[in-house]
């Protein structure tokens, strides 16, 4: 009898849901949750606040930051503080998460969609300079550049930020997935004239839901500060002379998030350590490839990606995702491209062949932190069976 239950148990440990990337607790978040809630420090202001804004700047090397609700609305508060307006134009990434365009669209300005770069899947460059190049030459620039840090990985800023700085465009860094990344040794966040992170319940540090906008310039936070309270102008009752925003972080929350951040080294190390599990495992695969890690940073390794080429692999994208999810392993394609998006259908790309391929063969492989070695294993084994067997030599 007691072997009986044993090996149920077993089988149904066995099984167990590996999610993609669930968030991930381990037990100080408690203790700065209960500390917040004991001293009735629980709405928008507090000392978890400030000190969650001082330890993001201390990390990434910034002098200012505001925790807000959500990176979305970090990234709408940037756009408004660079003056972003109905009509303009403002570029972005096409290879990312709706969230980053749709902040463009609040403010009823247009999203022109930049196609990604093979060597990085961040965008291209060579693409950027020759859109601007273009726009110059008809005399209408668009007002700002929304560049994203896809997967964990920097952009490559050198290049980028030269020829944005050649046309006077101010670049939003929206590194929602890459805290704790780098580029030539300096943290994500820091590229643009201001940076966003977000702590959804996804991402490589959680608050459950929010975000930080950061900036070296106090002017833009303190304001971001104001518009993310309603715009209370200074008097004893409710005084408005403009349009705020509920965009504040709650104190609570910012416990959560401080508890998060203290372990942020070790996430990123154990996240990089997953992606060279599945790249020792599968790297030998025919039709199997990873995410290039661009030589001049260290990405965080939010998620590990690989691309399948059906006609080596023997088998598509879809179909190992569909054998995964019978197997109870969650995995996902990657982001389909902004372009392809039936809501920005009429917006303009500049390339896009590149990002098309990229959704076409991409698959997010679970990546959680507190993913085990048995975990890897079997997610492993089970794409290994969906290769050909002619054509599998492990
Ligand atoms: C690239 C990117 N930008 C922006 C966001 C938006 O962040 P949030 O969900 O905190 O609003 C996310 C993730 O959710 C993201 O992945």
């Amino acid at each position: 009898m007691a072997d009986n239950i044993r090996v149920v148990h077993r089988t149904v440990e066995s099984n167990k849901r590996i999610y993609l990337c669930p968030p991930h607790l381990d037990g100080r978040e408690r203790d700065l949750l209960m500390q917040a809630y004991d001293s009735n420090w629980i709405t928008t202001l507090g000392p978890h606040v400030d000190g969650f804004e001082r330890e993001i700047c201390e990390k990434v090397g910034v002098k200012q930051a505001a925790a807000l609700a959500s990176g979305t609305a970090a990234l709408h508060l940037a756009l408004i503080l660079l003056g972003v307006e109905a009509g303009d134009e403002v570029l972005c990434s096409d290879l990312t998460f709706a969230a980053s365009a749709n902040a463009i669209t609040y403010l009823r300005a247009t999203p022109v969609f930049v196609d990604s770069d093979r060597a990085t899947w961040n965008m291209d460059p060579e693409l950027l300079a020759r859109e601007l190049e273009c726009c110059a030459q008809k005399g209408c620039l668009p007002k700002a550049a929304i560049v994203v840090d896809i997967y964990g990985q920097c952009a490559n800023y050198d290049p980028i930020v030269k020829i944005c700085g050649k046309y006077q465009i101010p670049i939003i860094e929206d590194a929602a997935e890459a805290l704790g990344a780098t580029y030539q040794g300096t943290f994500a966040g820091k590229f643009g004239v201001m940076g966003i992170f977000s702590f959804n319940g996804n991402k490589i540090i959680t608050t459950s839901g929010g975000g930080m906008l950061v900036s070296d310039n106090e002017e833009d936070i303190t304001r971001a500060r104001f518009l993310s309270q309603q715009a209370r102008d200074p008097a004893p009752h409710y005084e408005h002379s403009e349009i705020g925003y509920n965009y504040r972080m709650s104190n609570l929350l910012a416990a959560v998030g401080r508890a998060q951040l203290e372990r942020l080294d070790e996430k990123v190390e154990k996240k990089r350590a997953i992606n060279k599990f599945y790249r020792n495992a599968l790297g030998n695969l025919p039709g199997i490839e990873f995410m290039p890690e661009a030589p001049y940073g260290k990405s965080n390794c939010w998620l590990t990606v690989i691309l399948v080429s059906p006609e080596k692999f023997g088998a598509d994208r879809e179909t190992v995702r569909l054998v995964l999810e019978a197997e109870n392993i969650e995995s996902r394609p990657i982001w389909k491209p902004m372009h392809l998006q039936p809501v920005f259908k009429r917006c303009k790309i500049v390339g896009g062949t590149v990002s098309e391929d990229l959704f076409a063969r991409g698959l997010c492989l679970p990546s959680g932190t507190q993913m085990t070695e048995e975990d890897l294993e079997r997610v492993t084994k089970v794409i290994r069976n969906c290769c050909k067997p002619s054509q599998c030599f492990i």
